[in-house]
């Protein structure tokens, strides 16, 4: 029995007030709420753990080292990876699809290879890759979705040709809440020879990630997101494919020796941890993680489904909301906008008034965006603490709005 009461009372943000209203907080898709667990693991590191990682012989230092080293281990087992060795801890997903472009695919690439995309990728999904474009002559090639926001798996196996070096692709849009059949996709592209990258910043968050069962040759997850801190991260890079990359920044920590004339590195994953790491925002990662795992990834989807078919169901009376995305298994993530032109920022005006928060704008999708034909939208998305009763207080607010700009 999934005790939402429960779990709200462990995320002291949720009972505070906005503009003299419980506040309602719907924008999980940009960030989540941090429980009190990860709020006390990061002011203990701070105040009673501090110090930096891998240097130092002294206490502190080892219990730093020993926490920031346990993270490893804790993604690990969330994303059902075969090795620590095969974690790479970062700042989050954009660092971890940054890294790959520069350390993995910018030196196999030539002028005219492809890299194959979704429409609907998040710009850190996108935006590395035009550096290819601008810097190398990459190509990229769109696999557009269908009228209800699906990906084909087969249309992006089919979009792989002789020059394609890698997919990269979502596991969950941002804006549209489709889940992507990233297994299917894995396994038609394997079948061809190229790897494939999965952005699982949205997916990881909302269900349960086994990378072997996929069959990805990466997964960027960023932990701000899991009800971790920001600035933490993580990427798992099947063994293989990190034999194969480079270092995308050097420094300390990622060294074996270092002369004048000479360098050589650490092992991976420590090839790819440059510099003192964001320590504190990693531990609290890792408990973070291991608090949604305490949840259970099958009881925090069970409950975000229940909570998307309330929404539908409360959208459908409402004949004046375009929705973005109908895909039959789509996720807790609603894109909004009232017929007749009402501008998605006076509508999230409205709503924050009402206590409610939301995102506005384009979602860092330009892309899909322009597919779909909209300038901005608002964005309601739902996380493991909402409930059906801020739903009802979502479309109260909508029903204003509508009223106001109708
Ligand atoms: C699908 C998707 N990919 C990537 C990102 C980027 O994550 P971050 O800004 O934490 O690096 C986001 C964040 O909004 C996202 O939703």
């Amino acid at each position: 029995m999934y005790d939402v009461e429960e779990i709200r009372a462990q995320f002291p943000i949720l009972s505070r007030e906005i503009n003299g209203v419980p506040l309602v907080y719907l924008d999980n898709g940009a960030s989540a709420q941090k429980p009190q667990v990860v709020i006390d693991a990061i002011t203990r590191g701070y105040a009673h753990e501090y110090s930096n990682v891998h240097r130092g012989l002294h206490t502190l230092s080892t219990i730093s080292t020993e926490r920031y080293e346990g993270t490893r281990d804790v993604v690990r087992k969330f994303l059902g990876a075969a090795s620590q060795e095969e974690i790479i801890l970062n700042t989050g997903t954009t660092e971890g699809i940054n890294m790959v472009a520069h350390g993995w695919a910018m030196p196999r690439m030539e002028p005219g290879d492809e890299i194959v995309l979704s429409i609907m990728e998040h710009h850190a999904n996108i935006v590395p890759w035009h550096f290819l474009r601008e810097r190398q002559g990459v190509v990229i090639k769109w696999v557009d979705v269908d009228a209800n926001g699906d990906l084909d798996p087969q249309a992006v196996i089919d979009a792989i040709g002789p020059k394609t070096k890698l997919v990269a692709v979502t596991h969950m849009s941002n804006v549209l809440g489709t889940v992507v059949d990233v297994k299917a996709i894995c396994d038609g592209a394997r079948a061809k020879g190229v790897p494939v990258l999965v952005d699982g910043s949205q997916a990881a968050v909302h269900m349960p990630v086994d990378v072997q069962e996929i069959g990805c040759d990466f997964y960027a997850i960023t932990g701000h997101k899991l009800y971790g801190p920001s600035g933490s991260g993580a990427i798992y890079a099947r063994r293989e494919r990190m034999a194969e990359m480079r270092p995308f920044m050097g420094g300390g920590d990622m060294i074996d020796q270092v002369t004048r004339d000479t360098v050589t590195y650490n092992v991976p994953p420590m090839k790819f941890e440059a510099g003192t790491p964001s320590i504190v925002s990693t531990i609290g990662m890792g408990v973070a993680l291991d608090w949604m795992m305490g949840v259970g990834m099958e009881n925090i989807a069970a409950h975000e489904r229940r909570l998307r078919d309330h929404a539908i169901g409360r959208f459908k009376g409402l004949n004046w909301l375009d929705i973005q995305g109908t895909s039959a298994g789509k996720g807790a993530i609603f894109s909004l906008s009232i017929e007749g032109g009402a501008h998605a920022h006076d509508i999230s005006t409205v709503l924050d008034k009402k206590g409610i928060a939301v995102r506005a704008g384009t979602h860092c999708a330009m892309p899909l965006m322009a597919h779909l034909g909209l300038g901005a939208t608002c964005r309601a998305s739902f996380g493991l603490y909402n409930t059906e009763a801020e739903i009802d207080r979502l479309v109260e607010a909508l029903e204003l709005c509508h009223e106001l700009f109708a």
